[in-house]
């Protein structure tokens, strides 16, 4: 059967119109990192083989899928609030309703869920989906399903996601799953399984593909991505197990990004996250050699303290992580930067605090993403050290950081005023409907009139203003 699937978006749920023979409805809706996101566009394709098209529509949904995030307390609070609603409907005009629970809360909370949520008929951890359509007849026959086993090798390469969240235009693509780096905050490692990496072969049918079917930017995704290699399937953690005619041929992350950068030239090509500790310089100069991918590097560093960033198990100090960026900077001397940092990790001190904006003072970010810290249980933070920090403390504390951070954004954003930057248009924008919203290379959203261009051209812009946020301007012509 040709399977026609068009693609639309209402707020973050998947919508999927019908295909003809399906009957039954899925309501499916992610929260948390881009993987999550991804991860619903592989979910609604098994599910749309066995018979499931998607709904927005809560009241007249068979099976409502949730797919979840465990990074911090208040994502997790936030699906609580979700299942809540789900109930209230369920028991108000959707008796029939199935409601499952995917992604890392299912795997943290296992079968508790069930204990604990009444309203939850099935729990699916992030390398259980293939098993859906199993777990899925148990619940019809009026069992409870849970699969929670994490793998060795899943990395979802034989399915083709059905691009569900899409402008048509960018497009994420993953090439890694899991996390062996014991970041000891983070709960990821527990809940999305040891690291392994995705065949190459597989990565570059999917860019190919979107590229036909009129992509023109995708999004290599990994929790760590310079940690990316392929020998032949298999954990990373047992490369030195592998033959050595596999270790030789082995594939890198900076081979990765060359054959998908040659594959497809006209294409952007992008990638998050990297952990400082595992970027290397053959990636920057990857970079720099290849004029379509994007001179754009998120570079978490967390803390500006290497006491703390030690306690963080994070294998660099202040001073290695400096020397990555002057190094990046003479390589890609315009090369944007963007950081996450977590604020009030235990045992963190006024010092370690200020020695955290000295470091934004040094890398003047372009942007970042700041967050109090949340302890997770079971992490080793959780276990070892206590959250000493106090609440007002961390607020006071994340309100510099984004304070400086903002003055830091302004003077980068600054220093396009009256440069001419290709865009790659991607919606109307937000504030003006007469006028396109894209990104520059740099990663900098840029608001200009819409003129004759249309969604998916790549457009020179002429500079003239500009927010903390946002570049705005005209265009010049076609790139
Ligand atoms: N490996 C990915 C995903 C990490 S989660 C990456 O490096 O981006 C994304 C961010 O959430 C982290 O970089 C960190 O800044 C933040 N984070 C993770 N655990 C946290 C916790 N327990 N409390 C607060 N923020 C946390
Ligand atoms: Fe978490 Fe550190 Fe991995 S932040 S996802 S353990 S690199």
């Amino acid at each position: 059967m040709e399977k026609i699937i068009d693609e639309n978006k209402q707020g973050n749920q998947l919508v999927l119109d019908p295909l003809k023979s399906n009957t039954k409805k899925l309501f499916i809706e992610s929260y948390g990192c881009q993987m999550n996101f991804s991860d619903s566009e592989i979910v609604a394709s098994i599910l749309a083989d066995n018979g499931y098209n998607t709904t927005t529509n809560l009241e007249d949904a068979d099976l409502v899928l949730v797919n979840t995030c465990s990074i911090r307390d208040k994502a997790e609070q936030t699906v609580r609030k979700r299942l809540e609603k789900y109930n209230a409907v369920k028991r108000q005009s959707n008796p029939k309703m199935k409601v499952g629970v995917l992604g890392c809360m299912a795997e943290r909370l296992k079968s508790k869920f069930l204990e604990e949520e009444k309203i939850v008929d099935l729990v699916v951890g992030p390398d259980a989906y293939k098993d859906l359509p199993n777990l899925l007849s148990e619940v019809e026959d009026g069992r409870n399903a849970v699969n929670v086993i994490l793998s060795k090798d899943e990395t979802y390469g034989d399915i083709s996601p059905v691009r569900l969240q899409s402008n048509g235009v960018t497009a994420f693509v993953s090439i890694t799953r899991g996390c062996d780096n014991m970041c000891t905050f983070c709960v990821v490692p527990f809940t999305r399984g040891r690291e392994r990496s995705r065949d190459p072969q597989s990565i570059l049918s999917e860019v190919n593909d979107l590229a036909n079917k009129g992509f023109k930017e995708i999004t290599l995704l990994g929790q760590n991505v310079d940690s990316y290699l392929w020998y032949g399937g298999g954990l990373k953690k047992d490369f030195d197990k592998a033959s050595e005619m596999e270790q030789v041929t082995a594939t890198n992350f900076a081979a990765l990004l060359t054959l998908v950068a040659e594959a497809q030239p006209k294409m952007r090509v992008r990638f998050s996250t990297s952990n400082p500790q595992d970027m290397k310089m053959d990636v920057v100069k990857t970079i720099a050699k290849h004029q379509n991918i994007c001179n754009y590097i998120h570079l978490p560093v967390q803390s500006g303290s290497t006491r703390i960033l030690k306690e963080m198990n994070r294998q660099h100090t202040r001073e290695e992580y400096m020397a990555l960026i002057d190094n990046i900077r003479q390589i890609i001397p315009d090369c944007a930067i963007s950081q996450d940092i977590i604020t009030g990790f235990p045992t963190e001190t006024e010092e370690d605090h200020q020695d955290t904006l000295s470091l934004m003072d040094y890398v003047k970010y372009d942007f970042g993403f700041m967050f109090k810290y949340s302890e997770r249980p079971g992490t080793t933070a959780s276990r070892k050290l206590k959250d000493d920090v106090s609440e007002e403390t961390k607020k006071r504390r994340l309100q510099e950081i984004v304070d400086l951070q903002q003055k830091h954004s302004a003077f980068r954003t600054k220093q396009f005023l009256g440069k001419t930057l290709e865009v790659l248009i991607e919606k109307t924008s937000k504030k003006n409907e007469d006028e396109w919203s894209g990104r520059t290379p740099q990663n900098t959203v840029t608001v200009f009139p819409k003129e004759n261009y249309k969604i998916g051209d790549f457009v020179l812009v002429k500079i003239t203003d500009c927010t903390s946020a946002t570049l705005i301007g005209e265009a010049v012509g076609y790139s």
